[in-house]
């Protein structure tokens, strides 16, 4: 996808640009520090398996891109984390004001692109995420430090937080292409169970995964208190006093124990149980496509449920 993600790439560094300097200076920070672009990549590749190939795509990717960069300013500040994309948090490098209003930014930009691409449909779409997405950061605020969590509560956060956006992401290649209805409703389908599979294995890898390669730092969800599924597994499982201990960093945030908790939520197999939840939803996200007309773009969306799954990064 390289020619594409480039073309992409361009829409994004034109429609940064701002008259005020420390916008240009933030935004430009956190763009150039890459991403995986993985909600822009579902818009232009639904979008060509449902054969679409107008400019819109590139201007509605780059939107999605937007949208999601301005919940990462946003999110860091909420979480205090320090690395994002292997680099110094906009938060703690700018400050927590820069980044919120810089993120206002960023977020009102993606609004005015998404006015430019002249449907109504996709204003109905974006609309409809963001406001959920807001919602889900909201809850999960609710939720921090509450180690009675239920598996179905936490659900519903990375459904809202995050799976939201990959299912408007999947729906709006729908969309550009006029697809039926019950298209439209597969690749939304398809984009929220890829969403919630993401985010499962964000969650875990918070546990096992390496700093320098996720290039944020591992263990601030523990840190912080964060009712994640490797925690509430490890509950579930563990002893009476290995709940206790997890109770304890949930309801109060951790750092001296972390090793110790991180390995109980290793050696009780919620790690791996979290990995089969994502597994799950991968699987699901795929049979929500497979009715699609066989291309390569198709296979394309296949292998990112897979990758999405087993990634370290
Ligand atoms: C990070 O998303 C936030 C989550 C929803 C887990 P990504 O892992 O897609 O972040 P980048 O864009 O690749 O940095
Ligand atoms: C990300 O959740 C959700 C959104 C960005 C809306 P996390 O807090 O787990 O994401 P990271 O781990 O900071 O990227
Ligand atoms: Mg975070
Ligand atoms: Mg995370």
């Amino acid at each position: 996808m390289a020619d594409e993600m480039q073309q992409v790439d361009a829409v994004i560094h034109r429609r940064l640009a701002s008259e005020v300097a420390l916008i240009n200076q933030i935004s430009h920070y956190i763009v150039s520090a890459g991403g995986k672009r993985i909600r822009p990549r579902l818009v232009l590749l639904v979008a060509a398996a449902l054969g679409f190939d107008g400019p819109e795509r590139f201007e509605l990717a780059a939107t999605v891109e937007f949208i999601h960069t301005a919940t990462l300013l946003h999110d860091d500040v909420v979480d205090e984390s320090s690395l994002r994309r292997g680099r110094e948090t906009a938060n703690a490098l700018f400050g927590n004001a820069a980044s919120v209003l810089v993120g206002d930014f960023l977020y009102s930009r993606a609004f005015q692109m998404m006015v430019s691409t002249h449907r109504m449909r996709v204003l109905q779409v974006l609309a409809d995420a963001t406001n959920i997405i807001a919602e889900g950061e909201v809850l999960q605020l609710m939720n921090m430090h509450d180690p009675d969590l239920s598996v179905d509560d936490y659900l519903r956060v990375i459904r809202y937080k995050t799976a939201k956006l990959f299912e408007a992401s999947a729906q709006l290649g729908a969309v550009l292409a006029d697809a039926t209805p019950e298209v439209e409703t597969a690749c939304a389908d398809f984009g929220r169970a890829l969403g919630t599979a993401f985010q499962l294995v964000d969650d875990l890898l918070d546990y096992e995964g390496d700093t320098h390669s996720l290039g944020k730092n591992v263990g601030d969800d523990l840190r912080e208190g964060k009712p994640t599924l490797p925690l509430l597994l490890a509950m579930e499982r563990g002893t009476a006093p290995e709940r206790d201990m997890i109770r304890h960093a949930i309801e109060h945030g951790e750092t001296e124990r972390l090793p110790e908790i991180v390995a109980i939520v290793r050696r009780v197999g919620a790690i791996a149980a979290t990995r089969e939840a994502a597994r799950a939803e991968s699987l699901k996200a795929r049979q929500c496509i497979q009715a699609l007309p066989e291309s390569r773009a198709r296979e394309a969306l296949l292998e990112l449920c897979v990758r999405s799954v087993e990634r370290s990064s």
